[in-house]
């Protein structure tokens, strides 16, 4: 039986009065206010329940299509009684960085899980996608390095790009002519790299591949891919684009998400055995943070073996996007050039897309409103992230409301 969270504690709600900034603070006012007017300004909803096809924000119930949860497994009941079986026998807090004595016999069985599903010699576990990719890049580049990453890439891998000091050009989206020349530039760097996201996360575009590792292998070039948002749900195995197209022995670090297709928490590097080795040694968010709890890896290792068991459910997920997207681009809905389960619907101004999520709203559907920093200045969207929990009537409603508010 799914068990039913705590009520929060009404006490909570008495909390201290804001007081006026003290004067070295007052500027955060003034940026406050600015945020505001451009309509830049972020509410945090309070969900209630779990992530599933319907979720509870703020107290209202809407079908949901903001959530990574691409395979319906962040509210499975099985993960959480992995976790459950895992934080009795073995705590809930890792107690230290995995350096020192926080690496638990789980986080251990799912780096091996992780590196078997890939097919790679090793992986390393971070306590979030976010840290694996800031952590990997600045261990690896320095500022005798250069970096090619592309404009779409996520933030934190240019995060880890500014971390590292090293000399980043950024190529504009997928734009292969200019990485090439790019690295042809790069001649005397110590070290050349490659970075991208293999699906984006904003435009539901794929990286292409296959071009890239020629173009690596060509170049003397390292290349690094984040599988954040296809980790689970591209390839026959289930473990993303590189294996979806066939070119693992031409990429040689692969980062993924736990917490997105797999439901729970954290991120992972994975390739050879003497790279990962070596990253025990210098990356940074891996040697000096707590590793996160063994109940987490014990979820994230139980969603990989429901992944190998339910192939159907990624099959399913990508058939319901393809015609999904079609079904919208034949009534002239613009969703850029999406190829996968995340659907932009570009509408410019961030003050148009809050409206066309207030509309979807209303409607009964959450669908987040994208604006600046997440997109670019006038790229604001309404980016619909589609699982295998919604039904073709969930589908054939949404695209309905969609066309009607475009029209
Ligand atoms: C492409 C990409 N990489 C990395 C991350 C960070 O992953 P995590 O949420 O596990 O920190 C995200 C999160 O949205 C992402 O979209």
């Amino acid at each position: 039986m799914p068990c039913r969270s705590d009520t929060p504690d009404a006490s909570l709600s008495k909390n201290r009065p804001a007081e006026p900034l003290p004067e070295s603070l007052a500027w955060i006012e003034r940026e406050l206010e600015s945020i505001r007017a451009a309509g830049l300004e972020r509410p945090t909803r309070v969900r209630s329940g779990r992530q599933g096809a319907t979720v509870g924000l703020d107290g209202h119930t809407f079908l949901n299509f903001g959530s990574n949860d691409y395979l319906g497994y962040a509210g499975d009941v099985r993960l959480s009684k992995a976790a459950s079986k895992a934080a009795c026998a073995q705590g809930f807090g890792a107690g230290a960085s995995p350096l020192v004595s926080g690496h638990c016999e789980a986080h251990d069985v799912l780096e091996k899980t992780i590196a078997q599903w890939l097919d790679v010699e090793a992986s390393l576990l971070f306590t979030s996608g976010f840290a694996a990719n800031t952590a990997t890049i600045a261990a690896l580049a320095g500022p005798e390095d250069s970096i090619a990453s592309d404009a779409r890439n996520h933030a934190s891998i240019i995060d880890g790009c500014r971390l590292s000091q090293a000399r980043v050009d950024i190529y504009p989206h997928r734009d292969l002519s200019s990485l090439e020349n790019i690295l042809a530039a790069a001649g005397g760097a110590r070290r050349k790299i490659i970075v991208t996201d293999t699906l984006f996360s904003m435009d539901g575009t794929i990286a292409p591949l296959a071009d890239l590792s020629d173009i690596a292998r060509r170049h003397g070039a390292i290349l690094m891919v984040d599988e954040a948002h296809a980790t689970g749900v591209f390839g026959t195995r289930g473990s993303g684009l590189v294996e979806q197209a066939g070119c693992a022995s031409g990429v040689h670090l692969r980062v993924g998400t736990l917490s997105k297709a797999l439901g729970a928490s954290g991120g992972f590097v994975a390739g050879h055995a003497s790279l990962i080795h070596w990253l025990r040694h210098t990356a940074r968010a891996w040697i000096f943070s707590t590793a996160h709890p063994p109940a987490v890896a014990a979820a994230a290792t139980q969603a990989i073996r429901l992944v190998n068991a339910e192939p159907d459910r990624r099959h399913q997920l990508l058939e319901n996007a393809a015609e999904w997207r079609s079904r919208l681009t034949r009534t002239s809905v613009d969703i850029g050039s999406a190829e996968a389960q995340i659907v932009p619907i570009v509408t410019g101004t961030p003050a148009s897309a809050l409206a066309m999520a207030a509309h979807l709203a209303s409607e009964g559907f959450f669908v987040p409103a994208i604006r600046p920093p997440s997109v670019p200045p006038g790229k604001s969207l309404v980016r619909a992230s589609l699982s295998w929990l919604h039904t073709p009537p969930d589908l054939a409603r949404l695209a309905d409301a969609i066309r009607k508010y475009s029209h």
